[in-house]
Order: C-alpha cells, then sequence, then structure tokens
C-alpha cells in the first residue's frame, strides 16, 4: 500500500491536518479570494476534497460542488460536514489519477497540498490532464501546494504543535536531489505514541506552470497568496491557475 492509500493516517492525524480553524480559513479564503469566486450555478470539482474543507464554502454560495477523494474515511467526513451545514454536494470514492468527467467543469480545485503524491512524474501529470478534460472550455484549474521556494525558507526547522492533550513533532526531510519530501509526524499523548509519514514531490513555480502546460492548459499564473499577491520572498504558498483552452 503506498502511505496515501492508508485510512489510518487521514482518520489518525486529522485533528493535526484539519481543526476547526482550517474550516473557518476555508470559509474566509472562499469569501474573500478572487481565485476561488463562484457564481450560483458554477460547476465545481474538488479533487482530494478531503472533509468538504472547501466545499462546504463553496455550495454555501451557490455552486454545483462535486467532490472526489481516494479515502471513503475522509468521504464519511465530507458527508457529515456536508450535512450539518445543510449544503448539497456530490461525492465520489475515486483516485485522481484516473477521475475524468469531460466537459463538465467551471472550476476544478486541488488544495493544501493535494499535488504531487505520486513517486512517478507521468501519474501527478495525469491528475493535471484529466482536470483538463473535465473542465468546460474557459474553465480553470487551481492547485494550492508548498512551493519549493517557500518550502526552502523553514526547512530544517523541526516543529511542535499542540493538538488535543498531545504534541505533535513535524520533521521534514528533503529527497532526491530537492525533487521530493518525506514529513514524518510523531504524536504523543500521554502513553500513547503515533507515527505517520507523508511524501509529496516539491514544485518550483517554474516547474509547476511547466508540468499545468504540458498538460494542455493556458495562461498559466502563479500566485503567493489567495489574495493574488506575487509568487515572491513573501509568498506563504504556490498557488497556480491555469485556463483550459
Ligand atoms: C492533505 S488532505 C487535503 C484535503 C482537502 N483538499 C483540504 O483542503 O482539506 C489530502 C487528501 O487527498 C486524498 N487523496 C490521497 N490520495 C488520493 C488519490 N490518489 N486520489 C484522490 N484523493 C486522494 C486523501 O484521502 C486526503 O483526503
Amino acid at each position: 500500500m503506498d502511505w496515501y492509500e492508508d485510512d489510518d493516517l487521514w482518520t489518525g492525524f486529522a485533528e493535526v491536518m484539519f481543526p476547526p480553524r482550517r474550516a473557518a480559513e476555508a470559509e474566509r479564503v472562499v469569501a474573500t479570494s478572487p481565485l476561488l469566486k463562484v457564481a450560483p450555478g458554477d460547476r465545481v470539482l474538488d479533487l482530494a476534497c478531503g472533509p468538504a474543507t472547501h466545499l462546504v464554502p463553496l455550495a454555501r454560495r451557490g455552486a454545483v460542488v462535486t467532490g472526489v477523494d481516494l479515502s471513503e474515511a475522509m468521504l464519511a467526513r465530507a458527508r457529515e460536514a456536508c450535512e450539518r451545514a445543510e449544503v448539497q454536494a456530490r461525492l465520489v470514492r475515486a483516485d485522481m489519477r484516473e477521475h475524468v468527467e469531460p466537459d463538465t467543469y467551471d472550476l476544478v480545485i486541488n488544495m493544501y497540498t493535494s499535488f504531487g503524491y505520486f513517486t512517478d512524474p507521468g501519474e501527478n501529470l495525469a491528475v493535471l490532464r484529466n482536470a483538463c478534460i473535465s473542465l468546460a472550455p474557459g474553465g480553470r484549474l487551481l492547485v494550492d501546494v508548498m512551493g519549493k521556494e517557500v518550502f526552502a525558507g523553514w526547512v530544517g526547522r523541526p516543529q511542535a504543535v499542540d493538538v488535543d492533550g498531545g504534541t505533535v513533532f513535524m520533521r521534514d526531510t528533503v529527497l532526491d536531489d530537492w525533487t521530493r519530501v518525506r514529513s514524518d509526524w510523531t504524536w504523543v499523548r500521554g502513553n500513547e505514541v503515533r507515527r505517520t509519514s507523508l511524501h509529496s514531490t516539491l514544485y518550483s513555480a517554474a516547474e509547476l506552470q511547466a508540468l499545468f502546460e504540458e498538460a494542455g492548459f493556458t495562461g498559466v499564473e502563479c500566485f503567493g497568496d489567495f489574495d493574488l499577491s506575487p509568487y515572491d520572498n513573501h509568498a506563504r504558498r504556490l498557488i497556480v491557475r491555469g485556463t483550459r483552452a
């Protein structure tokens, strides 16, 4: 089993990855970001939707939303979140390397470093190609990751985060000549110790932009935050947007 197929990872560390403040942050970003602006009736696909962090606020704004995720446990959380918020969402269990719905969406999103999971570069490209095919002409794809340049500014500093009566220690290791990163997380709570490792590809802005173009996108732009700020030395994230011609 590859690391991203492990439901125990996503559920076991859900309090760390998806604390309530992330849902609040997603509400704020969807309400204010020009990159996530939707009109009532717009069709939106969230690839690797997790617990519906972005689906809920997008649906509240009238978008017709579909969430795709590989994890049944994450989809169950997404279902509960949509029910609690009293919004409708279509939720599909699928692998983002394979999920294609030709000419269907106005906006496809892939948020919070849910891209670049696969060791084979061709599989990461396949995700972008599928997204391009699934967009209607003029539709847009938005990918939000930790860019290589931003990551280089803080990698090497181990982090400790207090969560739910315990502490999560996080340490990153750069692999394969700055191509990939492994993040090792250890959660210590009383006598309980839980460990996991996440892997992803590190893309510079130029590399991810080139991959979008290879997948068939035009007008590819990079941003350093959801307020359209440039991808420069102040960037917090690497957000890439491309348009299907
Ligand atoms: C870091 S979480 C992000 C979730 C969500 N985008 C958010 O912003 O909260 C990554 C998600 O990717 C999903 N995932 C991992 N591999 C996948 C795959 N091959 N196809 C579809 N989803 C996948 C996981 O189940 C998990 O829900």
